[in-house]
């Protein structure tokens, strides 16, 4: 059986389109109970906004490669002032790092490990963050476009999503006056209802 092949993919900054690709999903303001510190207004958008979209992946992957790659392209928008953010997770594989390189937009990429350090990489055009093993990344757009970034990834690392779920991360990053402030979390730890 012949290996994976070599290949040329194709991302178009401005609106994340990976050609050609093998997998796509997008995430609506419905589909992220529980994640804002306002659940209420969340569920007033959805209801009143027509569940906007808030991110959409498109990815490429061979069988039997060992990475894969794609794109992440988030909305513009916020939650009773708290900035549009993906779920957030740490990888199941705690010896599998990541590589986030923003194509276009501007955001923040809050990383926070186990034993609670928080760090804060900032995303703008050919920014290019590493995420070691075992660090939880959530990707925040603070711009008014679309914040669109390509990731490579083993494709063995998996996703953890319930320490986040479960408790939070320590850190919000919410709108003032315009712009974005990193503030803590006052619900971290607590399980949302
Ligand atoms: C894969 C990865 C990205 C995210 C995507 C959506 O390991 O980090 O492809 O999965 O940006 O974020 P989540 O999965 O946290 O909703
Ligand atoms: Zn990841």
């Amino acid at each position: 059986m012949a290996g994976p092949l070599p290949a040329e993919i194709f991302f178009d900054a401005a609106t994340g389109r990976v050609e050609p690709a093998t997998g796509h999903y997008v995430k609506r303001l419905s589909d992220l109970a529980g994640m804002f510190r306002d659940e209420e207004a969340r569920q007033r958008d959805v209801a009143e906004r027509g569940d906007p979209l808030v991110y959409e992946v498109a990815e490429y992957r061979q069988e039997r490669c060992d990475l894969f790659l794609g794109t992440t392209t988030m909305q513009p928008g916020n939650v009773g002032g708290e900035y549009y953010m993906t779920r957030g997770h740490f990888h199941a594989r705690r010896d599998r790092g990541e590589v986030y390189t923003t194509l276009s937009g501007a955001g923040l990429l809050l990383l926070e490990n186990r034993e609670g350090r928080i760090e804060v990489v900032e995303m703008r055009t050919g920014s290019v963050a590493l995420i070691p093993p075992d660090w939880a990344h959530r990707s925040i757009n603070t711009g008014a476009v679309p914040l669109v970034f390509s990731w490579v990834c083993p494709v063995d690392a998996g996703h953890d999503y319930g320490p986040i779920l479960e408790k939070g991360l320590r850190k919000i990053v919410v709108e003032r006056a315009g712009t974005p402030q990193i503030l803590d979390n006052p619900a971290f730890g607590q399980t949302p209802a």
